[in-house]
């Protein structure tokens, strides 16, 4: 029988393929996020962060506390992070549909709360990495000070395949199973509403990256007239 975490990964592939096509994620991952958009997706993930450890930290739920392991928490790094830019944003209404959402399911279905661990905290495990050296790339950052949400220290293959294996491992009935798959489609849907909120960069350069996106994307256009495009469109050097 499948286990818990590859099952995950199976029913919510089609929702992770929309996250990365996410405007902000596609700006995000080529560095070209702005500040402001970093505090506020910063200051709404502490809100989630907070709330789901708050859960994660009294819960009686038995797959919350046989998964969770300390070490992933993210909401004090999150804090530190904010600090070293000097301001934090309002939280969104986004922020607030996932935390009132969280505070349902600790009262009424706390197994569900698995689901939420496996979609932010694995997400965070793998993309984490790539995410931290686009964002000190973007905001010109020389240390990692500013971008501690992404850092899980050294041996984060360790900590990914024990986390992993860890849901994995999860005796649950199939009945269990399929909730849970339904309410990781969830976290995506909740976790995009967060994203789509944000703006990456001012108006006038987030329209030069979306004409660049569309132009490099275009099937008919042949290579040769893609090289035609101005150099102030790219991406990279719209800045
Ligand atoms: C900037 C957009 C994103 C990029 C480029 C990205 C990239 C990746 C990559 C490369 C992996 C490893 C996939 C593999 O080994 O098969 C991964 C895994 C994962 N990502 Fe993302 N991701 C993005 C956004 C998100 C978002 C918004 C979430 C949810 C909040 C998320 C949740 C996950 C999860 C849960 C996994 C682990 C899947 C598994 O192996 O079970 N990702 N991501």
């Amino acid at each position: 029988m499948i286990g818990l975490c590859d099952y995950l990964k199976s029913v919510t592939r089609a929702e992770h393929k929309l996250a990365e096509k996410a405007l902000f994620a596609r700006c995000f991952v080529r560095g070209a996020v702005e500040i402001d958009a970093y505090v506020q997706l910063l200051t709404d993930l502490r809100v989630v962060y907070r709330h789901m450890e708050s859960i994660v930290a009294t819960t009686s739920d038995p797959l919350t506390r046989r998964v969770w392991m300390p070490r992933l928490a993210r909401s004090a790094a999150i804090a530190k992070d904010l600090e070293v830019h000097g301001t934090w944003a309002k939280p969104s209404d986004a922020s607030a549909i996932y935390v009132d959402h969280l505070g349902r399911l600790a009262e009424q279905q706390p197994h569900l709360i698995v689901a939420h661990i496996y979609t932010r905290y694995l997400g965070d495990l793998y993309g984490g990495r790539i995410l931290a050296k686009m964002v000190r790339r973007g905001l010109k950052l020389t240390t990692t000070d500013g971008t501690e949400f992404y850092e899980f220290g050294d041996d984060v293959m360790t900590l990914r395949t024990g986390f992993r294996a860890s849901i994995n491992e999860l005796a649950i009935s199939e009945q269990h199973k399929f909730q849970i798959g339904d309410e990781a489609i969830r976290a995506f849907a909740l976790n995009r509403g967060i994203f789509e909120q944000l703006q990456p960069v001012s108006t006038t350069r987030m329209l030069k990256f979306a004409v660049a996106t569309m132009m490099t994307n275009a099937p008919a256009l042949q290579p040769s007239r893609r090289r035609t495009l101005p150099e102030t469109i790219a991406p990279q050097t719209s800045r």
